[in-house]
């Protein structure tokens, strides 16, 4: 066992003598690595996430936790991460979660990186993709309205306690799956009285802590559960120095991503590869940034959709944006129709219209504001092989989760496993985003913005993907 890295990560100050003793035991046993204890204990659905009512340590924190630092000579043996190792994947087996923070507003996987405990750390990525994938799956699950009697009598109950996908801190109800033919299901899937009395057990262990009162954030969701798309679309917009916000102060974009957009438009249109007259489409205008340096490329067809009326009535009124009707009629001669052209509406409206229309692109680059990843995830699957030229490339901002390391980790691994399943091969590249000035919440780049959206101080992975043909990057 390691030395805790400081008080705070004491056991004495994660497990309080207030703890109720069925939790103290669980996190007790988890802390001391004592799998043998442990593992009897976890039969019960939900004890693998108890959390201590006052610091919200749940078993993953207090196994992680107890390693301390990695890099300092703490007295750590190898046997302790061996040991550590164990516990936490039996503690994922029964459903850990593994984005539930605590009382310091950290995942067990912040812990992990705050100590330097990478083999931990990877074991948390790891669980958390599998929770996303997993959440992706059910999200798209439809119970049938009618079964006949022989499937009723094949229906189990699953009990699934990994609600970390949902990020809203509820339980993903109990879910109705077919059994295959040998009877058994790819799930966990205690008996119905089991689960009756699991359920009651649980209750007790949840009784005796009230209010779950930390809350796990979903990488998914971590941008779109803070604004709504449909009230974003609504909002006033403000254009100031750097910056374009909303009436709730939400950053829509900032002149500090300016150099991920010069990244990507190189990644999209390489300059050593002439990139003069070639077709591009930018999905959200907002500033306009990166619109501006997809026409310094000189294309032969340059679109953009934009939904939100105040950045319409900026691209047509205002004297600093030149994306207004003069650009619009400034398109080289010989490329049809609407070469240089800014559709407006929700490009969910918008795109099927051009796939219509036989429009292929070069260049896409999507980045919007508001929207969860399934409509990312959507736009790719759905539109992107469809848009894209044989040897085009297909881009995104790749902002998500980018508030917490961990999210982002996992969900840059979600988004890949999607992209593959898209029939697009992934490769990453990786730049550093300058975070001088982005370092403090309300300070620097963030004044006057109400949510620092970007933390991670330094590599911002590039993704480079073909769709048999295109690559693209994020
Ligand atoms: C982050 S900004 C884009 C910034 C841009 N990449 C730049 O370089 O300035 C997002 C933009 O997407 C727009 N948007 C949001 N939802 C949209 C949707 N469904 N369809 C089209 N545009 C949308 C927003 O109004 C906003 O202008």
């Amino acid at each position: 066992m390691g030395e805790p890295s400081n008080n705070q990560d004491a056991l004495e100050a994660r497990i309080p003598p207030s703890c109720p003793a069925s939790i103290s035991q669980i996190l007790t046993q988890a802390w001391h690595h004592d799998l043998a204890s442990l593992k009897p204990l976890l039969d019960v659905p939900g004890r693998a996430s108890v959390q201590e009512p006052t610091t919200g340590e749940t078993p993953l924190h207090a196994a992680i936790r107890s390693c301390g630092a990695a890099a300092a000579a703490t007295g750590a043996t190898t046997t302790d991460l061996e040991a550590a190792k164990s516990v936490l994947e039996e503690l994922f087996f029964n459903g850990a979660i593994w984005n539930d923070v605590d009382s310091n507003n950290e995942t067990p996987g912040c812990v992990a990186v705050r100590l330097g405990q990478s083999e931990l750390y990877d074991m948390c990525v790891g669980a958390g993709v599998r929770a996303e994938l997993l959440f992706g799956l059910l999200e798209g699950y439809e119970e049938l309205e009618s079964m006949d009697e022989d499937d009723e009598e094949d229906e189990e109950i699953v009990d699934i306690t990994a609600d970390a996908a949902a990020g809203d801190g509820e339980e993903v109800p109990d879910l109705v799956v077919e059994t295959n033919s040998e009877g058994h299901s790819t799930e966990k899937q205690p008996k119905k009285e089991e689960a009756k009395e699991a359920e009651e057990e649980e209750t007790e262990i949840l009784e005796s802590n009230p209010d779950r009162a930390f809350v796990a954030p979903s990488a998914a969701e971590a941008q779109a559960s803070q604004v709504d798309s449909a009230e974003y679309l609504r909002s006033n917009l403000t254009y100031s120095a750097g910056k374009l916000t909303d009436e709730s102060a939400n950053g829509v974009m900032m002149a500090w991503e300016t150099s991920i957009m010069r990244a990507s438009v190189d990644t999209l249109l390489p300059p050593e590869q002439q990139p003069e007259g070639r077709k591009v489409l930018n999905i959200g205008f907002g500033m306009g940034i990166i619109d501006g340096m997809f026409a310094v490329t000189k294309p032969a067809r340059h679109h953009i959709i934009e939904a939100h009326p105040d950045v319409l009535a900026h691209i047509a009124t205002s004297p600093d944006c030149p994306f207004g009707p003069a650009w619009e009629n400034s398109a080289p001669q010989g490329q049809g129709e609407g070469a240089f052209k800014v559709h407006a509406g929700r490009w969910q409206d918008v795109v099927p219209k051009l796939l219509e229309a036989g429009e292929t692109y070069d260049a896409i680059y999507f980045d919007t504001f508001g929207e969860d990843y399934a409509q990312l995830r959507m736009f790719f699957t759905e539109y992107v092989p469809g848009l894209l030229k044989e040897e085009g490339r297909f881009g995104f901002f790749n902002g998500l989760g980018a508030d917490r390391q961990i999210c982002y980790d996992v969900y840059t691994k979600v988004v890949e496993m999607h992209l593959s399943d898209a029939g697009m091969d992934v490769a990453w590249q990786e730049m550093n985003v300058d975070m001088q000035g982005l370092q403090e919440e309300g300070k620097g780049e963030w004044e006057g913005i109400k949510r620092r959206y970007w933390t991670l101080n330094s590599e911002c992975p590039f993704l480079l993907l073909s769709c048999s043909n295109p690559i693209a990057h994020c």
